[in-house]
């Protein structure tokens, strides 16, 4: 049955959010929906209200989100209302070469539901009832959310859904960036650049792999507190004036082994690049502007043997790397509560929008 739900949505770029009450259909064919529990602030739905991250509007903002399921279409029967579920932001054909080859974040058909349900058409209507989008398929700050069950990973309904979400996805895409993409080697030392919720979390996957050494950089310096909590060994507060490249190759006698770009700006993942030491791997996780573009002196190339990468989503395979975060943290290895510095009603998500811009929390999150 169709649902009535309060949602932000974005409906101009660079113009607050806007609550407003939207009706969601029933699940078609291989959807569910979902009343959610929890939706985390990411970076990427500010960037989708200020149009670095580019996608058609209006759209029901939200992609860290976790809830219970309320209502399975036709043929799906590996969820059933009552089940507890997070997120998955990513498309998965499940078909293609990278699907085939657990590649899923390369999946080639992509490009093809980033704004619906997979089969293509919208089930979220305002007032007026014209059709909204929903953010990489899950308008997750919203009551309810009817989505494709792929985008659904069923978990233990004794993990609160507030901590859930966030695995979501700033979690996953950092630690996921350490363990699957960077695959730190236990000893190393890491550079983190940005130390927001995906920034922390990079901190965390580098404890857990070992690191002997993590030196976390932002602009602001309660952000560098923070990353002492989640396991900094070191801070950096970044300045206009100062070279963090070469701060950076100081501190550690010859560069880190590994550094992380946590920010989404081609000058840090530059500086990311020139930190590291010989044969080191430096890691994009940012997601920059469309026009934004980085440059390396080619010669280091072969003659310091640097990589210089990116991450989309941790990397990760869903249905196994969200299951691995949650085993961590229930071990007490990962920290999530701890995370979330406010909560925030629906009502209230304009001034999460404006506690994330500014640098307040390390994540806030909407509570339905
Ligand atoms: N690759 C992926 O799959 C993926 C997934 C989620 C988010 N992201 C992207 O990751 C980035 C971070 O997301 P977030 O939610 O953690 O954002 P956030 O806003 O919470 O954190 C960003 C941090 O960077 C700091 N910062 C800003 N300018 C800086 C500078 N010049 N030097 C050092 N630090 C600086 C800020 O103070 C802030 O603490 C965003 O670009 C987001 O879109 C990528
Ligand atoms: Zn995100
Ligand atoms: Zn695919």
């Amino acid at each position: 049955m169709p649902r009535q739900a309060r949602a932000a949505i974005c409906r101009e770029h660079n113009r607050p959010v806007s609550i407003e009450s939207i009706t969601l259909d029933a699940p078609k064919r291989g959807e569910v929906t979902v009343k959610l529990g929890a939706c985390g602030v990411c970076h990427s739905d500010l960037s989708a209200i200020n149009g670095t991250i580019a996608l058609p509007l209006p759209l029901v903002l939200g992609h860290e989100g976790a809830g219970v399921v309320e209502e399975v279409g036709e043929g799906v029967s590996d969820l059933a209302p009552g089940d507890h579920v997070i997120f998955s932001f990513i498309y998965m054909c499940g078909k293609c070469r990278f699907c085939v080859a657990g590649r899923p974040v390369l999946c080639l058909e992509q490009g093809k539901a980033l704004t619906t349900p997979l089969e293509g058409t919208s089930r979220a209507r305002d007032a007026k009832g014209a059709a909204l989008g929903i953010f990489s398929g899950c308008g997750a700050m919203a009551e309810y959310a009817t989505v494709s069950a792929e985008n659904l990973i069923k978990i233990d309904p004794k993990i609160p859904l507030d901590c859930a979400a966030l695995v979501g996805c700033g979690v996953t895409t950092g630690v996921g960036a350490v363990f699957n993409t960077a695959k730190v080697e236990p000893g190393s030392s890491v550079a983190v650049f940005g130390c927001g919720g995906v920034g922390l979390s990079v901190i965390q996957g580098a404890v857990i792999a070992g690191a002997r050494r993590i030196i976390a950089i932002d602009t602001l310096a309660p952000k560098l507190e923070m990353a002492r909590k989640f396991g900094a060994t070191d801070t950096v507060l970044a300045t206009k004036d100062e070279d963090m490249a070469k701060a950076l190759k100081k501190l550690t006698g010859g560069g880190p082994d590994y550094a992380f770009e946590c920010v989404g700006s081609g000058e840090l993942a530059a500086a990311a690049y020139r930190a590291i030491r010989r044969g080191g791997l430096a890691v994009v996780v940012g997601v920059a502007k469309p026009s934004d573009s980085t440059s390396v002196r080619t010669m280091t190339l072969p003659f310091e043997e640097k990589t210089l990468t990116g991450s989309y989503f941790g990397s990760c395979v869903p249905r196994v790397d969200l299951p691995r975060m949650l085993s961590l943290y229930l071990a007490g290895r990962l920290k999530l509560e701890e995370l979330i510095t406010r909560r925030y009603s629906i009502d209230e998500t304009p001034q999460a929008f404006a506690d994330l811009e500014s640098g307040k929390n390390a994540r806030g999150v909407i509570v339905f």
